[in-house]
């Protein structure tokens, strides 16, 4: 047995509560669990029922007295949201303390300050739990994948929306249904909002992002659209013409040679977005998660696992724990920091207009249904240089027609001034849908 090293923990909820119960079984884990022993817990409720049994003397309210403890080496945030917890990350890291923590909201937003002020501490703080749940992604990419130049960066990165779209594809269950079920679950954000308008994925690909190209975008930045407006009738028109509808996020490079200026230009993105079925993200259903990472020389490769939910994060947050207390263990004066395990960022990157970035769309118009409807919505499309792909009418009705278009892949801009254009005509009611298509 190693020396003991103590883990204060700051929040006893879904994940937190995950937490406890590996480090309270470490039997048939790897010895170095039992060498983590619970030192300090802050609970918002003291008095609430917990299955996991505790020492009342070891909880508290106040999250700074587990900071502050002495018995407390390494700190598990572990209670979401920006603040207190950028605050109680900062104390830890001043008071010398490695900290682990599954809170992406804070690592979009504050990662830079927070790396800054852990490197000139000399203390780690690793954040495998906060992207992809159970998936072992961040390590990955900055240890396992190191010596690639990676191009892309893409996938399905929140369970609580991959779950409602695939229990609506599967079951046409109600949405606010499926919603209420990844609550209770455990899989969705305090306030699921996040979740559904795809702020969650943003912050999840802004992480992944820093990690894959080597430095911060402003989070804010990231377009985002999420699934609260996506209607039924285009995840089944989207199946019927071969597609699953995902909840997309995307990193990418937009220089294709090696980059010799300060910035490299990047585009981020989340967005719902038809996967045709052949592609290795449509099969990835429920609360999993995957990511496809695209580099040279490596070609693809694609991590898949559960997303969300509180084994799978604490899985992910007890082996961070174990990383750091394995180095304490190597030496009783680690000194310098191994750097790919501390991740610092080396560039400047910087997110490329919107207009300029390519992809394929699928798009439906509300139209009427008469002669010359399809010609015309076409030569808008075509005299703007944006090809079809394929052009199909449902819904036939004295009341109209819904018009559903697959494009090529083309510039935003373009796909813009077709649509304008589109708007325009007399017979195009309305633009009732636009999604992205792989
Ligand atoms: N609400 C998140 C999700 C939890 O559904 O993916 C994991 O970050």
């Amino acid at each position: 047995m190693g020396s003991r090293i103590g883990i204060g923990l700051l929040g006893l909820g879904t994940v937190g509560g995950g937490v406890a119960s590996i480090l309270f079984s470490p039997q048939e884990r790897h010895p170095l669990v039992s060498d983590l022993e619970v030192a300090r817990v802050a609970v918002r409720d003291l008095n609430r029922a917990r299955t996991i049994d505790l020492p009342a003397d070891r909880l508290t309210t106040d999250p700074h007295e587990v900071v502050r403890d002495p018995a407390v080496d390494v700190v598990v945030e572990v209670i979401g949201g920006i603040e207190p917890a950028r605050t109680l990350i900062l104390e830890a890291i001043a008071a010398g303390k490695s900290v682990v923590t599954a809170n992406k909201a804070v690592i979009a937003r504050h990662g830079q300050e927070i790396a800054e002020a852990a490197a000139s501490a000399g203390v780690y703080v690793l954040i495998e739990a906060a992207v992809g749940g159970g998936i072992p992604i961040i390590e990955p990419l900055k240890q396992s994948l190191g010596g690639n130049r990676i191009d892309r960066v893409s996938g399905i990165i929140n369970g609580t929306t991959n779950y409602i779209l695939t229990r609506m594809a599967d079951e046409g269950a109600a949405y606010d249904d499926v919603l209420a079920e990844a609550q209770k679950l455990g899989y969705a954000e305090a306030d699921p909002a996040a979740d559904v308008d795809g702020l969650d994925a943003a912050d999840k690909i802004a992480i992944l992002s820093t990690l894959a190209f080597g430095g911060a975008v402003e989070r804010s930045d990231v377009p985002t659209q999420g699934i609260s407006q996506l209607q039924g009738r285009d995840v089944d028109y989207a199946r019927q013409l071969g597609y699953g509808v995902k909840l997309l996020a995307v990193a990418e490079r937009m220089a294709n040679e090696v980059q010799t200026s300060r910035s490299l230009p990047l585009s981020l993105r989340v967005q719902p977005t038809l996967v045709p079925t052949d592609h290795p993200l449509f099969g990835v259903n429920g609360v999993n998660n995957a990511i496809l990472v695209e580099g040279e020389p490596i070609g693809r490769v694609m991590f898949y696992g559960p997303g969300a939910g509180a084994g799978p994060t604490a899985s992910a947050v007890v082996a961070d724990i174990l990383n750091i207390a394995g180095i304490r263990q190597a030496s009783d004066n680690p000194g310098r920091l191994d750097p790919l395990l501390a991740a610092g960022s080396w560039r400047s990157c910087s997110l490329v207009d919107p207009g300029e970035v390519r992809q394929r769309h699928y798009v439906r118009f509300n139209t009427t249904d008469t002669p010359g409807v399809i010609g015309s919505i076409g030569s808008c499309f075509g005299d703007r240089a944006v090809s079809i792909q394929s052009i199909v009418q449902f819904n036939a009705t004295a009341a109209g027609a819904e018009i559903v278009v697959i494009t090529h892949e083309v510039s935003q801009r373009q796909m813009d001034d077709a649509l304008n254009a589109i708007s325009n005509l007399a017979e195009v009611s309305g633009l009732t849908a636009h999604l992205g298509c792989l």
